[in-house]
């Protein structure tokens, strides 16, 4: 297994302080000098989270690097993305109803694990004990899931996690811009079971979701419309969808057409507006849905002809596997907003909390 030392950190450089450092290291992964004036710490730099608030709660600082549990590997993230999830925990910006149940999770006061980020594409830099399927070298990209920390040089993640290998005509930051919104499209159209020569209708289609929804129902035979900005037309229609609808300009509810599948990435789809835009037998996909939304789903679902699917997703490692072959074959390609060094984290934080971002935000790590 190769060392995790990301950085050495001399006597001299903590004033001295090196019964404070050992403790610190004994917390992590420690390899310690053997000279008696010096430690060997596993330090990172990471983009760490002082509470929840504005993109300027953000600095990059030093901290202890993770430790791989027995069925963990550790991975030397290239590259991760700023995902709207990310920008929520941040702000605490929590769909509706979930404002108690999420500070519960991720924190009070301020956040538990403050170091955000859920995309990762990196070097396997070492594994645990009773890993088989990675090995120190590979080159993967997935999801670090509710542990999060991918915006740091090194990220812990289980080995039977959301990851896969990464093709190698694909770049970490492509790779890192999948994953988000591929995944999450992954998830939805299984549980809709969307069948070739369906009409989908995407709501949001330029965002990081959006994007992979276009490019996944069009891989997988359906008609596609997409409703966006018309700034955006070009770029929906890149990825091959057939109708292209500005939601400035015409309410695609209005009764006048009907899709079997309508996905909503906005939050402004509730059941109530979008009946009209369903077929019989039509599926709503709340992919930003309120705690009342989640509720009631099962509900419309047995009181209608429709069917209401929202609810968080489940990352499967086959998702990405998927991803991976649809990219290695051309089928499907990453979108990216910008790019930004880690030290940028701020910056593009603030980016994603503009609400127009196309694709993805993508940070280069190390
Ligand atoms: N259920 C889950 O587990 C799950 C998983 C992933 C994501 N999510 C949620 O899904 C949401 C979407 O994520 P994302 O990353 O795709 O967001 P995003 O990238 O920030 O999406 C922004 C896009 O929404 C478009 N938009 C804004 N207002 C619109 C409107 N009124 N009508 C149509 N489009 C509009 C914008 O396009 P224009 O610039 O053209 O306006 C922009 O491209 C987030 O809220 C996220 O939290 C939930």
């Amino acid at each position: 297994m190769r060392q995790i030392v990301a950085k050495t950190v001399l006597h001299r450089d903590v004033g001295g302080d090196c019964a404070a450092m050992h403790t610190r290291c004994s917390q992590s992964r420690v390899d310690r000098g053997a000279a008696a004036n010096h430690c060997c710490v596993a330090m990172m730099k990471a983009a760490v989270m002082s509470g929840y608030g504005a993109p300027s709660v953000l600095a990059l600082r030093d901290v202890s690097a993770p430790a791989p549990k027995d069925d963990e590997i550790l991975v030397r993230v290239r590259a991760s993305t700023v995902s709207s999830g990310d920008a929520r925990v941040r702000a605490a910006n929590f769909p509706g109803g979930f404002e108690v149940i999420a500070r519960l999770v991720f924190g009070w006061t301020k956040p538990r694990q403050p170091v955000l980020g859920v995309d990762v594409a990196g070097v396997v830099e070492a594994v645990g004990k009773t890993v088989v399927d990675f090995r120190p070298g590979d080159e993967v990209f997935g999801m670090s899931g509710m542990g999060m920390g991918a915006h740091a040089e090194l990220c812990v993640i289980s080995s039977k996690g959301c990851i896969a290998r990464k093709p190698a005509g694909l770049s970490f930051e492509q790779s890192a811009a999948l994953t988000f919104g591929g995944t999450t499209v992954l998830d939805f159209f299984r549980r809709a079971r969307l069948a070739r020569g369906e009409r989908v209708l995407v709501n949001g289609a330029s965002g990081a979701v959006g994007v992979a929804a276009i490019q996944l129902a069009k891989h997988l035979g359906a008609h596609v419309t997409a409703v966006c900005s018309a700034r955006n037309f070009e770029l929906v229609e890149s990825l091959g969808a057939d109708q292209v609808i500005d939601y400035n300009a015409r309410d695609f509810a209005d009764g006048r057409e009907q899709w079997d599948v309508v996905m909503d990435t906005v939050g402004n789809t509730p059941y109530r507006r979008s009946k009209r835009a369903l077929r019989d037998r039509g599926r709503l996909l709340l992919v930003l849905a309120t705690l009342r939304d989640i509720v009631t789903a099962p509900w419309f679902s047995w009181t209608s002809k429709h069917r209401v699917i929202a609810g968080p997703v489940e990352e499967r490692r086959e998702y990405v596997e998927t991803l991976a072959e649809l990219a290695r074959e051309g089928r499907i390609r990453a979108v990216i907003d910008q790019e930004f060094a880690l030290e940028r984290i701020a910056e593009a934080h603030a980016v994603v909390d503009s609400g127009r971002k196309r694709g993805s935000v993508v940070l280069r790590v190390s």
